[in-house]
């Protein structure tokens, strides 16, 4: 199994029979999480594999669009019924003041359950592609309703708490049309900002100005450390991952290249895991014979065409959250009768997209005394775009099984650096323990990547904002040639979704 030539200090059982080892560096202690998937995940056979089969709660929630009264109406009516699983907070206002209402769906919707992961749902950020915004309200309802009755609802809701934020964008929502399969009426906000192009940007300056509705998800996800997200959107069917902005955007209008992260396995694999439980969308049909049909339903979003300003690319880079834009539908609004056949379409992809939430490695970052580090910076080795740890000390990163090292950085600390082993079957729990570093040790090696000449490399994202020097190796950043490209995006918007 492991093939270098390291000690293996431990070997551990797991109940599925199967023995795996693992390397446990000195005086940091690796073990199975409490959160185990091994009796929840498929192929492990415990008892709750896979979710069971659900009948939608048509008599709480039916298969026709709520507007924002009656999408108020019902979480609010939700909160009441279920008020040990769900919270209703607000992040906001849009810019005509409806609500930008957040469902809390978990065992512990009021408070952050130390060590578990938080991860959210955003639907309706085009105010006209409306299937998600139903979906998410759905989903409400069915998570809700199985808690009780699915033990890998219980699992997932007991081990996660699943922030579903149905309308990203209700003004545009009510000035769209349902039955209206393409176009732009209703995409953008109020004042006509596309709100995925209204995000800082790591590879372009970004220079329109920023909408109460971004502002609020930014301040959002500033306050809760999110680890998994997905965007949902209509008018194509695919699973979008980043990034979706390229260092140079000018060259690629006709033909669009592929802008890869360091985890690009990641992402394609959380990509798949939608794309594969959906009913139709790993088939790769394109939706119209002149739109593009995607290998496996999913797709670099660059390579689809470049965007600057999206909102993925800013949760990765700036939060260290990984998010992928979730295309589930052809229509863009279709009409209310088919809203059932969407919903069995994408009910278990949106379920296992989060449960993946579960993968990788997840601990703590303290002091000698135990004391959590806060803002402590983290990185995977040879994977440049860097997250930090929560006011409690924790971090997550969803990984693929392999071994890796993570360094580790504290102002006031010495760097550490920790080899651990991902497998498949469990999250790897892995606690640092920093030392104080003396006061003549020095200024320590601070974890800024410098972009490499010819090709482009992601600095570490800094809580709270990245160094302002963008990336510069390419003459498509400037002015002129950054704006064309830019107009033919916006092109582009609006035949894709
Ligand atoms: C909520 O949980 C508490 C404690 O577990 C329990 O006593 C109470 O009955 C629950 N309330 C509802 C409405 O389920
Ligand atoms: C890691 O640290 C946390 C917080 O102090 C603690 O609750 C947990 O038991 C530790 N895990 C291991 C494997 O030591
Ligand atoms: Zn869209």
């Amino acid at each position: 199994m492991l093939t270098t030539k390291q000690t293996v200090l431990a070997v551990v059982t797991l109940c599925t029979g199967i023995a795996f080892a693992i390397q446990v560096p000195t005086s940091d202690q690796i073990s199975i999480a409490s959160n185990d998937r091994s009796d929840v995940l498929p192929g492990f056979g415990g008892a709750g594999d896979e979710p069971r089969a659900y009948r939608p709660d048509t008599s709480s929630l039916d298969f026709v669009y709520h507007n924002h009264e009656d999408m108020t109406r019902y979480l609010r009516a939700t909160t009441a019924r279920y008020p040990n699983l769900t919270a209703l907070y607000s992040i906001g206002k849009s810019v005509q003041g409806r609500e930008l209402w957040v469902m809390v769906v978990s065992a512990s919707p009021y408070e952050h359950m130390l060590g578990k992961p938080d991860v959210k749902y955003i639907g309706n950020i085009h105010g006209n592609e409306a299937v998600g915004r139903e979906l998410l309200l759905h989903m409400i309802q069915y998570l809700i309703t199985s808690y009780t009755t699915d033990p890998y609802i219980k699992w997932l809701l007991d081990n996660t708490r699943i922030h579903i934020l149905p309308s990203l964008n209700p003004d545009g929502y009510a000035a769209s049309k349902e039955g209206t399969c393409d176009g732009g009426q209703g995409r953008y906000n109020s004042r006509g900002f596309d709100l995925n192009r209204n995000f800082p940007d790591y590879f372009k300056q970004n220079n329109k100005r920023s909408q109460p509705e971004t502002e609020a998800v930014k301040e959002w996800i500033n306050k809760i450390q999110f680890v998994l997200s997905g965007s949902l959107h209509g008018g194509a069917l695919v699973a979008s991952y980043p990034y979706d902005n390229t260092p140079n955007a000018m060259f690629n209008s006709y033909v669009s290249q592929p802008s890869l992260t360091p985890d690009d396995d990641v992402f394609k694999h959380l990509s798949l895991t939608y794309a594969n439980n959906h009913a139709k969308m790993s088939r790769g049909v394109a939706c119209k014979s002149a739109s593009p049909s995607f290998e496996n339903g999913i797709t670099n979003g660059a390579a689809w065409y470049p965007l600057t300003g999206g909102m993925q690319d800013y949760n990765y880079i700036w939060h260290g959250c990984m998010e992928v834009t979730l295309e589930v539908s052809c229509c863009k609004f279709p009409p209310a009768y088919e809203l059932r056949k969407y919903w069995d379409d994408n009910q278990l992809s949106m379920i296992k997209f989060l449960a993946e939430a579960h993968r990788g490695v997840q601990g703590f970052v303290m002091d000698p005394n135990g004391g959590p580090i806060e803002r402590a910076q983290l990185k995977i080795k040879g994977r440049d775009v860097g997250f930090s740890t929560t006011k409690y000390g924790e971090f997550w990163r969803i990984l693929m099984p392999g071994v890796y090292k993570l360094e580790v950085f504290a102002d006031g600390f010495v760097p550490r650096d920790v080899d651990f082993m991902v497998v498949e079957q469990h999250p790897t729990l892995l606690n640092v323990t920093m030392q104080p570093s003396k006061r003549n040790d020095g200024p320590y090696y601070r974890p800024v990547q410098q972009p490499a000449q010819s090709q482009y490399r992601p600095q570490i994202a800094a809580p709270g904002g990245l160094p302002s020097n963008s990336i510069n190796g390419s003459p498509a950043d400037e002015g002129i040639l950054s704006t064309l490209s830019n107009g033919f995006n916006s092109l582009v918007n609006n035949i894709f979704g």
